[in-house]
């Protein structure tokens, strides 16, 4: 039988994404102090396009060279290479799938000494000088003063300035040959931290109620339609409405309504921080019905609960989907569009094409299952919650940096010869 997930998708700016599997962002933490892309790129990013992926979505990249979210990330802002750009590009493309670039700005979860061209005594920028919470004992405390300090509020200057500099880097990707950007506006960065009332305790006009803290994001998208051309795909990533986020589902609906006047061609649903990862958990395949398999999956709840209040909304989730079986049941009950798949994208860049869609393969050995990464033994007892999130995050960095390397990757928990 024809899996629902081999249908092709498209979206209203008239891309086609020519299956439901879309590799999702994963900072790739491969570039060298350029913050420019090169051959790594384009040899990770190579195969992943022989992969049968119905598209493409970059690692996040940075649009202030001032702050960035770890060393190793890409960054577009003043007078940008456009050939290593034009190449990257090219690379994702080789086999025609489209390719989506992640546009981002740390705000507060900038690290000191995390890269670009912020200075050791410089404060990260945020909506307001709140710091992180990445947890109450004193270890935590210290730590998070070490390494992310407190950030300084955004003047209004500032404001426009990095609505300026997402805007520009939109216009450069698709001057590069991009088919689209996504708007990171999950996972506790800038965007996020201007929706969430817990980092957001403005009183002017990006604060103070609901609509207010969506100001900046909706301006932001304003200005990226009005510097990218006609039929390009401007796509968001945004929070499930938990406690990491603006807090009601309501309010997160409001604020969805007020993104999606704007106009975006796909709205990616994720969840979690730096405070509280959970976009970083693990999930285990549930072995029952196809029903039950959709649970696998951790943001669905609240994709349905987007989809019954915007139908038309293309929405894809990401986060947890480890079988054919999970990700076919939330595609048939209509609880998204596309499947985003992290982790399991770098444990087989071809594994759509291999597994998936691959309709020799029977339905029990189209899954996966991932161990948490392994936690060095001195973190493990470091009581921080963020430390597993960024093990899992560096375990599978090092297997993109493999890829690249023309390498295998490799599953945690997996025995394999290195
Ligand atoms: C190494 C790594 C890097 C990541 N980088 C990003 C990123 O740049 N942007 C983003 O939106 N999410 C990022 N994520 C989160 C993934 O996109 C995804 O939401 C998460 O891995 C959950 O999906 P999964 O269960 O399929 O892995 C990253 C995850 C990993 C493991």
């Amino acid at each position: 039988m024809i899996s629902s997930l081999s249908e092709s998708v498209t979206l209203p700016s008239g891309l086609v994404l020519p299956n439901r599997l879309v590799k999702a962002a994963l900072a790739e933490n491969m570039a060298a102090k350029d913050h420019q892309p090169g051959p790594k790129f384009e040899k990770a990013y190579s195969e992943w396009a022989a992969g049968g992926w119905g598209g493409i979505l970059t690692g996040n990249i940075m649009v202030d060279d001032r702050f960035c979210g770890s060393p190793g990330d890409l960054i577009i802002d003043k007078n940008p290479p456009l050939e290593k750009w034009k190449a990257y590009a090219a690379a994702i493309k080789s086999k025609g799938v489209p390719a989506i670039a992640q546009i981002n700005h740390p705000g507060r979860q900038a690290p000191i000494m995390s890269g670009g061209t912020r200075s050791f005594f410089d404060k990260a920028i945020a909506p307001s000088a709140i710091p992180l919470n990445i947890g109450d004992n004193l270890i935590a405390k210290a730590a998070r003063v070490l390494v992310f300090g407190t950030p300084r509020e955004m003047s209004s200057e500032d404001i426009q300035i990095t609505i300026r500099q997402f805007a520009d880097a939109s216009r450069f990707l698709a001057e590069a040959g991009f088919d689209g950007i996504e708007l990171h506006g999950a996972h506790g960065y800038l965007i996020a931290q201007f929706l969430s009332p817990k980092s957001n305790h403005r009183n002017d006009a990006y604060g103070g109620s609901v609509e207010k803290r969506a100001k900046f994001a909706v301006e932001t998208l304003q200005a990226i339609r009005r510097a990218v051309p006609k039929g390009f795909t401007v796509g968001m990533k945004l929070n499930s409405a938990d406690a990491s986020q603006a807090g009601s589902l309501e309010e997160t609906l409001t604020q969805i309504r007020l993104i999606t006047e704007v106009g975006i061609d796909f709205l990616e649903i994720s969840g979690g921080s730096y405070e509280n990862p959970q976009m970083m958990q693990t999930s285990a395949v549930p072995r029952k019905s196809a029903r039950s398999s959709a649970r696998e999956a951790f943001f669905l709840d609240f994709a349905r609960a987007v989809r019954a209040r915007f139908p038309k909304l293309i929405l894809m989730v990401t986060g947890g989907f480890r079988s054919r079986k999970g990700m076919e049941a939330a595609v048939e009950e209509g609880a998204c569009d596309i499947i985003g798949l992290g982790r399991p994208s770098v444990v087989n860049p071809h594994w759509p094409k291999e597994i998936l869609l691959n309709q020799t393969v029977p339905d029990q050995d189209a899954q996966v299952s991932l161990a948490p990464a392994p936690l060095p033994w001195l973190l493990s007892i470091i009581p921080i919650s963020v430390l597993g999130a960024g093990a899992e995050t560096e375990y599978y960095a090092t297997q993109i940096g493999r890829i690249a390397r023309g390498l295998l990757s490799f599953a945690p928990g997996v025995p394999h010869a290195s």
